[in-house]
């Protein structure tokens, strides 16, 4: 791909800003198909990351593709809360029907980092009240508020002062729980009120988390924390915003990462795999909760754009009708089980875990030269050499993750479980 006749690799590194970005691949990509790319050069790779977690029905879905376009020929954009758009009432219509318990009003936005903001703006609309609790290694989004509330310092470097009132609760972790002390007793849970009692005036309108943390590492909570939590916050009647960001829309196994857990939310924030790659984002309430904003509180420009809100009605189609969430469940464990396999021939990978489709590989450091981190980056090298895209990530950058589009079938995810074993062997 040329411009100018200049490669697009040239152009990046001139005119794209890269510095906070840790290092575009050395792929340029050209097009996509359900999980494959194909690069410039007409190379194949089969995708396990969907541009981190997105395109859940696959590179352009013909039905994804075809309700844009019919929607890009009828109009692109006229303000979804400025005039009404069929196809914005159809979607919300749709999210009401497939979230759990009685959230029903959704606020559309463009990103993931808006519409935790706009969670956080409702909550506080909501409850009169202003301080939020978040999970340490938690992330939420790259803007102001959105940092405040993630506990990772590497993201909020060079960012601060954010936003005050907001304190942190410990991290769940089924298998090593900090606060636990190995496996998960739910102590991590209980420490809640303590945050609470400790670390809060008292004015907290309301508890951030990831059903499973993503950019911690995939790292999945004891299937009681969530219920163990909820009943604290409803003693202080603080609201529960559950981030289903990543975790939404199948990637889990189950429609929203929550349904794992038994609770209802009182908020519910998405994006990611809503539109299958085209720009949207929500949060959903309760309509007392929704109907809190006063007129003029709050509005986006692009929020609920039309092409994208056709493109998330297609994707729910086609979430329900080839049985995404199924084959999510099905093949993450088959993953797992897979992976348990190489992990044992494997002496660098400690830990892996992961519910549905979303699935991390931990690696440990040897005490050799290269640290578990650096050999995670070598090993997405050795996998894309190979024709393989995985991610990297971790609170220690050490987790690789395997997050395909849910349209993979189990022979693909078996060669790539085959890539990533050669990959592992020829970096140890
Ligand atoms: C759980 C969670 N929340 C929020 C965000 C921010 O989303 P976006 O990058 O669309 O702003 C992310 C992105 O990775 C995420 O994983």
């Amino acid at each position: 791909m040329t411009v100018a006749g200049r490669s697009a690799s040239e152009l990046y590194q001139r005119y794209v800003n890269l510095s906070p970005v840790a290092g575009v691949e050395p792929v340029t990509v050209e097009r996509g198909r359900g999980a494959e790319l194909w690069d410039v050069d007409g190379r194949r790779y089969l995708d396990c990351f969907a541009g981190i977690s997105v395109v859940s029905t696959g590179h352009s879905h013909p039905r994804v593709v075809e309700a844009a376009r019919e929607q890009m020929e009828r109009f692109i954009h006229c303000g979804s809360l400025l005039y009404e758009v069929p196809v914005v009432g159809e979607l919300a219509a749709r999210l009401a029907e497939v979230s759990p318990g009685a959230l029903q009003k959704t606020f559309f936005s463009n990103s993931g980092a808006e519409a935790v903001e706009g969670a956080m703006r409702l909550a506080r609309a909501f409850t009169g009240r202003t301080e939020f609790i978040a999970l340490e290694t938690g992330f939420h989004g790259r803007t102001n508020a959105t940092l405040a509330v993630t506990g990772n310092r590497k993201r909020k470097q060079h960012g601060g002062p954010y936003l005050g009132g907001v304190a942190f609760a410990p991290a769940p972790h089924l298998t090593r729980c900090r606060v636990c002390g190995g496996a998960c007793t739910l102590r991590c849970a209980d420490a809640v009120e303590d945050v609470i009692n400790y670390h809060t005036s008292g004015n907290v309108a309301a508890f951030i988390a990831e059903p499973v943390l993503g950019e911690a590492g995939i790292v999945v909570p004891h299937p009681d924390y969530f219920r163990r939590v909820k009943e604290i916050l409803d003693r202080h009647g603080i609201l529960l915003i559950v981030d289903e960001v990543q975790t939404g829309f199948g990637r889990t196994g189950r429609m929203f990462g929550i349904e794992h857990f038994g609770v209802e939310p009182d908020i519910m924030t998405m994006a990611k795999g809503i539109a299958s790659g085209f720009p949207l984002g929500g949060f959903i309430a309760r309509p007392e909760i929704a109907d809190a904003f006063q007129p003029g509180e709050h509005l986006s420009t692009f929020g609920g754009n039309p092409v994208s809100c056709a493109a998330a009605v297609a994707t729910l189609d086609v979430i329900e009708d080839e049985r995404l969430c199924e084959n999510s469940a099905r093949l993450g464990e088959w993953l797992l089980a897979k992976l348990e396999r190489v992990a044992a021939r494997q002496q660098a990978i400690t830990e892996v875990r992961g519910k549905g489709l979303m699935v991390g590989i931990e690696l440990g450091d040897r005490g050799g030269a290269t640290t578990a981190a650096q050999q995670a980056v070598q090993v997405r090298a050795a996998c894309r050499e190979r024709g393989l895209i995985i991610g990297v990530g971790g609170f220690f950058g050490n987790v690789l993750r395997i997050q395909p589009p849910l349209v993979i079938t189990e022979e693909q995810l078996a060669s790539a479980v085959a890539t990533l074993d050669e990959a592992l062997t020829a970096t140890a």
